[in-house]
């Protein structure tokens, strides 16, 4: 079982990547493979909606979303983590996602399935600076929607706010990396 950690955020060692590296700890331990792709290091450009994907369901647009759409269709479980910008996800996230138009026509128009036929389970990781949880459910909405296009079901959340009062040896931040290593961990569980 090969499962697929994406992370949104641009700092390496924010707690993002720290709670994401934690639940792919967990879903080793329960025996996966795992993969990460950290968007930020990748080259790619947001959907220009030129429709080139219309007749295919292929995106036309050669950079570094090439390798990501065959990960994306081959994985058998995902864990999604990013920060909350603005009130959503971030940026990198977002226009990974919205790339993701091509595998919508694949699948809504041209009614062919994923690579993967298998139903599919997805966890998302999101922390806030801020001590205010509402900021979580429009990154929940945006989540949701791109784990249907991709025969995912939404199977888990880890939702930590406060990170600007946060430091690495706080309670809250322990307790947090041990919920997202069982997180990880339940993805055996598919
Ligand atoms: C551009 C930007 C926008 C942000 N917007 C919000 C926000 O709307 N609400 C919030 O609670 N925190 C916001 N934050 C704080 C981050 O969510 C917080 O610092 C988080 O821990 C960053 O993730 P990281 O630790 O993985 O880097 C923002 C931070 C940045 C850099």
């Amino acid at each position: 079982m090969k499962i697929l950690g994406i992370s949104g955020s641009p700092k390496k060692e924010g707690f993002t990547n720290l709670l994401l590296n934690e639940a792919l700890d967990g879903a080793r331990a329960g025996g996966a493979g795992t993969d990460k792709i950290i968007l930020n290091d990748l080259d790619f450009k947001p959907c220009q909606a030129c429709g080139g994907c219309d007749e295919t369901g292929v995106c036309v647009l050669s950079d570094d979303m090439r390798a990501v759409y065959e990960k994306l269709e081959h994985a058998d479980g995902f864990i999604i983590a990013s920060p909350i910008y603005f009130g959503t996800v971030t940026a990198q996230l977002k226009a990974m996602i919205d790339r993701c138009q091509s595998l919508w026509v694949k699948k809504y128009i041209l009614k062919k399935g994923m690579a993967r036929p298998k139903s599919r389970k997805g966890i998302f990781i999101c922390v806030a600076g801020k001590d205010n949880r509402e900021y979580f459910e429009s990154a929940k909405k945006i989540i949701n929607i791109f784990f249907v296009t991709l025969d995912v079901e939404y199977a888990g959340e880890l939702f930590v706010c406060g990170t600007n009062k946060m430091t690495n040896n706080s309670k809250k931040l322990k307790d947090a990396l041990l919920k997202s290593y069982e997180l990880g961990l339940s993805l055996d569980k598919i």
